[in-house]
């Protein structure tokens, strides 16, 4: 009799319970959909399209404000909902200082002031043409809300790309040893088995006497000579090899002062060789290009926005564009140098003994050869090395193998007609116009 009535209770409870569970869950479907009624209604009330406010921020703003950074103006992100909190001004003081904002200060308003103040006296542009949907257009760009950093992707891209390969080759190479493992332990039992069977029968094992595997390896000259042999070859090819390396510098790939990639620069973003690398067509030396003209392009690119890796990422890729601002001297923040600069010291890759003469213009400009033949995929280089060996007989043997372009050249084709007369050749290669004398390119 206790029993059940303990349960009538706690059933009652239960039902209790229940109803407050309802009542509390259709509340909160209530305020959710209140929620989303005056989120949506705060939306509408923007009414701007922020896909053709960011082509007109982009055109007419752009040069002096950013959205997440100071620049020549204040930083604008959600500009409308800053101004209106902080200083309670509305869209119409917003549209008056757009279209006029020098009116605005003079008129002696405060904040116009204290705003003009705060930017030396700097006037913003007035855009008096600018209609009110265009300004709704532009304030309903500055309310959106900053794209977050794709994470690094494991894109197309080559060095992802071969670290997946680099996995899956191991993945097989193990499935083989577990495969060949298995095979051997297989083998090693049915070894057993027949062993057993063959005890079992009465058999006598020869086996049972075997030698060591060494003693019998001993034993045997002719394997005894072709090991040695073998391992003669192995080590004088290796020898050979090292001493051959000596003095080439050939995929030597030292680390630079600032991470500077060439797959960035030369490859995704498309930048001629000749932009950076200046004298390669008229002098003897390309040269390394200078702060100013990394900073021609530096001082509005603050921050990578391109494809990143597991290994570089885009903080790694802004630090080494820090790292040029600090070089050169250049605060991002006040957009002026402090003249506080520090030359960069780029470690030099390609280097040819002194007693050895090499001319770019000469290749590059007389002989048209590109830069990638000798200098190999450098828009693909993340980190620039050493693509050829630079040896002398890497020099002779293109020499002996390339043509010269004798087309629309009435010197060389006056040249042509002799020499092709000489050897009795048609083709003119470097080395018949002289590309193989000693003095050609030492002195
Ligand atoms: C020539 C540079 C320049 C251009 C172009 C420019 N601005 Fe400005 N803007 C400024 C400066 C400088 C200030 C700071 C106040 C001052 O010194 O006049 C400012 C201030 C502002 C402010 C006030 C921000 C705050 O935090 O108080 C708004 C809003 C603004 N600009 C919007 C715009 C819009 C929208 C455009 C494009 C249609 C634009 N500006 C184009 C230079 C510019
Ligand atoms: C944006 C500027 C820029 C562009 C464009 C550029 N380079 Fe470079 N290059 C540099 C800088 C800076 C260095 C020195 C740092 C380094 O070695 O990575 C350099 C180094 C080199 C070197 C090695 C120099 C040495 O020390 O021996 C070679 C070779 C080279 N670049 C070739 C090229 C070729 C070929 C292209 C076009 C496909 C090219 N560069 C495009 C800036 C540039
Ligand atoms: C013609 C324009 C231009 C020049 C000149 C230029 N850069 Fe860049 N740089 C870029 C662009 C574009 C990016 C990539 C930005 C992105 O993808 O968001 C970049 C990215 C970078 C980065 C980050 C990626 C990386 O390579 O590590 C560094 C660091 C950098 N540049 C340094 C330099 C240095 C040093 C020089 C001068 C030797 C230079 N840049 C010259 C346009 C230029
Ligand atoms: C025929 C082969 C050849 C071609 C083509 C060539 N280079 Fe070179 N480059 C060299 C050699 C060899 C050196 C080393 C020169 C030295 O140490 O005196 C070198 C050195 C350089 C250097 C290091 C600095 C210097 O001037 O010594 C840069 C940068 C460079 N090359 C860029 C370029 C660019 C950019 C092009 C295309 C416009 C180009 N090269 C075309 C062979 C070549
Ligand atoms: C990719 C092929 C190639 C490579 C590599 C190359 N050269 Fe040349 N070189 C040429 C060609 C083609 C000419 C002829 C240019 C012309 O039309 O005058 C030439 C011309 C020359 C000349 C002028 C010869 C003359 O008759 O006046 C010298 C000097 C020279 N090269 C030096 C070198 C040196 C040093 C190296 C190695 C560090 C080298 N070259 C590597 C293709 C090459
Ligand atoms: C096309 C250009 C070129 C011509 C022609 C040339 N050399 Fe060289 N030579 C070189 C270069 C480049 C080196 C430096 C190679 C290195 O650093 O490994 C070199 C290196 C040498 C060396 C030093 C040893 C070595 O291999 O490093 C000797 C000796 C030499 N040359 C002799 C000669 C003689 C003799 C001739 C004429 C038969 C000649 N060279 C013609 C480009 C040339």
């Amino acid at each position: 009799m206790k029993k059940s009535y303990q349960s009538l209770e706690d059933n009652s409870t239960k039902n209790m319970k229940q109803v407050i569970y309802r009542k509390l869950t259709s509340n909160i479907l209530h305020l959710g959909f209140i929620l989303l009624l005056t989120f949506s209604t705060t939306l509408n009330a923007q009414d701007g399209d922020s896909a053709k406010g960011k082509t007109l921020f982009n055109t007419n703003c752009a040069a002096c404000h950013n959205l997440d950074k100071a620049m020549t103006g204040p930083s604008l992100r959600y500009v409308e909902t800053r101004l209106s909190d902080e200083q309670g001004l509305d869209r119409a003081w917003l549209s008056d200082w757009i279209r006029n904002s020098a009116g605005l200060v003079k008129s002696g308003d405060s904040y116009a002031n204290q705003i003009y103040n705060e930017y030396n006296g700097t006037a913003m542009t007035a855009f008096p043409t600018l209609s009110d949907q265009d300004i709704s257009d532009i304030l309903a760009y500055t309310a959106t809300d900053p794209v977050v950093a794709a994470t690094p992707v494991a894109a197309a891209g080559s060095g992802s790309g071969a670290s997946e390969g680099g996995i899956s080759n191991k993945i097989i190479l193990g499935a083989l040893a577990l495969l060949f493992a298995l095979l051997a332990m297989a083998l090693v039992l049915v070894r057993q088995t027949l062993n057993r069977f063959a005890e079992a029968k009465g058999v006598e094992l020869a086996d049972k006497k075997r030698l060591p595997l060494w003693k019998a390896f001993a034993k045997n000259q002719f394997l005894v000579l072709v090991t040695a042999i073998l391992f003669l070859l192995a080590s004088g090819y290796y020898v050979f090899g090292y001493f051959m390396q000596v003095g080439i510098d050939q995929g030597y790939q030292p680390v630079q002062p600032i991470h500077f990639s060439h797959k960035v620069h030369a490859g995704d973003n498309g930048i001629d060789c000749k932009y950076c690398h200046s004298s390669a067509r008229v002098s003897k030396t390309s040269g390394i290009p200078s702060l100013n003209v990394c900073m021609n392009c530096h001082k509005s690119v603050y921050e990578y926005n391109g494809e990143t890796t597991a290994e570089h990422s885009k903080e790694f890729y802004d630090g080494e564009i820090q790292k040029l601002y600090a070089a050169a001297g250049w605060s991002d923040a006040d957009q002026k140098y402090t003249g506080d600069a520090q030359p960069v010291k780029w470690v030099r890759i390609h280097n040819l003994p002194d007693f050895a003469y090499f001319n770019h213009s000469q290749h590059v400009t007389v002989a048209g050869i590109q830069c990638q033949t000798c200098h190999g995929p450098v828009e693909e280089m993340e980190v620039m090395y050493q693509y050829s060996p630079l040896t002398m007989g890497w020099c002779i043997n293109c020499h002996r193998e390339t043509e010269v372009n004798v087309k629309d050249n009435a010197y060389y084709t006056k040249i042509h007609e002799q020499l092709s007369k000489k050897y009795g050749v048609d083709k003119l290669t470097a080395a018949q116009m002289g590309g193989l004398e000693c003095g050609k390119c030492h002195y």
